[in-house]
């Protein structure tokens, strides 16, 4: 008999993306609903998936067991979120005004603020201030469905910065129900003290930091913020090389702000994804759709910025790329920590459909991060991450804007949202 730590039975309406792997092209249109399912775990790993009588037959409540009666909830696979900044200091609320005041992300950067203001207060701020902001910010992305969060380092810049932003993801990941995902992303910006010496900057990330990174177990993804003003597309492909060595598996910021064939280095690079692409060129797309690369894109940073233009999704569907959606929650292009949110941005401004948009916060999210084994379906033998809303069908998911449904959270077989609220 399998015996079952928490049950969930009896579920309205289960909605499973189209895949337990991922899901490409045409196939990004469905999704599978089942009614009445019963769900259980067992530890963190979903153990039984089927109807009562075969429950019955085959499982046993262990003593204690919670139970959960689904019959008035719908049910989705917790959201996966595979591209956040999230261990940031403080905010950046005052050029936030002035972007609405019609100054530009760039001609801010170029006055020395973005990315550089946040360096500075992330390199002035202690571990444990940092490791605080971080969770008040990561209960929040939990509360509306992430229970999976990539997250990059990348505002350091030197060596001790870099070094207590990846031991900040360390700490949350110790103690906190989300699983983080790591990705060391010391090639963020050229620091004040290299300026103009980006080969220098990148062979001292190469040498002096990427190898304590790894010594110590710190990311499991490499990154580099291929883009004019940043690093060039041939700085950006020697350094992903010396990442790989290093043993990093690779992603690429690509065409954020202007196309520079930032997709085509991340799949000569065999890089797990390429993200941003608002510019991506057709050509761009073709190379894309013949690899395993995932296109992230980040809708959050077109609305944040109130740009008129968004990652050619259809475009990408269209040719068989692979194609997932992340927040980018950071404080100056998307300050935004929701994948509920992120999932109505791809419908609503880049035209997906709801089907579509649940494929790409779910499985193909997971994927974009390696984590489809674990997480991104709702499957025998992954993770029983799972949300229960409080809404009449998935569709509504889609309709009903500015409401968070999301009832009750499960991460690895515990309750840690329980009545919209934190429960752990
Ligand atoms: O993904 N593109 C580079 N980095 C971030 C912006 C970070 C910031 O402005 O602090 C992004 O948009
Ligand atoms: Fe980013």
């Amino acid at each position: 008999m399998i015996e079952i730590d928490l049950l969930v039975k009896n579920v309205k309406e289960l909605v499973n993306p189209a895949s337990d792997e991922v899901v490409r092209g045409r196939d990004l249109n469905s999704i599978r609903i089942s009614r009445g399912l019963w769900i259980g775990s067992t530890g963190e790993i979903i153990t039984f998936l089927g109807f009562e009588e075969e429950f019955n037959k085959t499982c046993v409540l262990k003593s204690g067991a919670a139970v959960i009666d689904g019959s008035g909830y719908i049910a989705l696979p917790g959201l996966v979120d595979p591209h956040t900044h999230l261990p940031f200091a403080d905010t950046r609320q005052d050029e936030f005004r002035q972007k609405l005041q019609g100054v530009s992300y760039q001609e801010i950067a170029a006055k020395g603020g973005g990315i550089k203001g946040s360096v500075r207060k992330t390199r002035e701020t202690g571990l444990t201030e940092l490791v605080s902001q971080s969770e008040w910010r990561l209960n929040r992305m939990l509360l509306s469905g992430s229970t999976t969060v990539e997250a990059k380092s990348g505002y350091g810049l030197n060596l001790e910065g870099e070094l207590k932003q990846l031991e900040v993801i360390k700490a949350l990941n110790s103690f906190h129900p989300v699983d983080l995902v790591p990705t060391f992303l010391g090639a963020h910006e050229i620091p004040e003290e290299y300026t103009g010496r980006n080969m220098d900057f990148l062979k001292f990330l190469i040498n002096e930091v990427a190898p304590k990174v790894r010594a110590e177990g710190l990311a499991e993804f490499g990154d580099i913020f291929c883009e004019d003003g940043y690093f060039s597309y041939d700085e950006s492909a020697f350094y992903l090389d010396e990442l790989k060595k290093n043993g990093f598996k690779l992603k690429v910021h690509a065409d954020e702000f202007a196309s520079n064939n930032g997709a085509i280095l991340a799949v000569e690079k065999e890089a797990v994804s390429a993200e941003h692409l608002i510019e991506i060129t057709d050509e761009e797309i073709e190379v894309l759709s013949g690899s395993d690369t995932t296109a992230i894109l980040l809708p959050g940073v077109s609305f944040f910025l109130k740009m008129s233009k968004y990652a050619p999704v259809r475009k990408m569907i269209e040719s068989n790329a692979i194609v997932a959606l992340g927040s980018d929650f950071n404080p100056g292009s998307s300050m935004v920590s929701s994948q509920l949110f992120v999932f109505h941005l791809g419908i609503f401004k880049m035209g997906l459909t709801i089907e579509e948009a649940l494929n790409t916060v779910t499985i193909n999210a997971a994927y974009s991060i390696d984590r489809a084994a674990t997480a991104g379906s709702i499957c025998l033998g992954k993770k029983m991450d799972l949300i229960l809303a409080d809404v009449p069908d998935y569709s509504y998911l889609a309709y009903h804007l500015g409401i968070n449904p999301f009832k009750t959270i499960i991460k690895a077989g515990e309750i840690v949202v329980d009545n919209g609220q934190l429960a752990f």
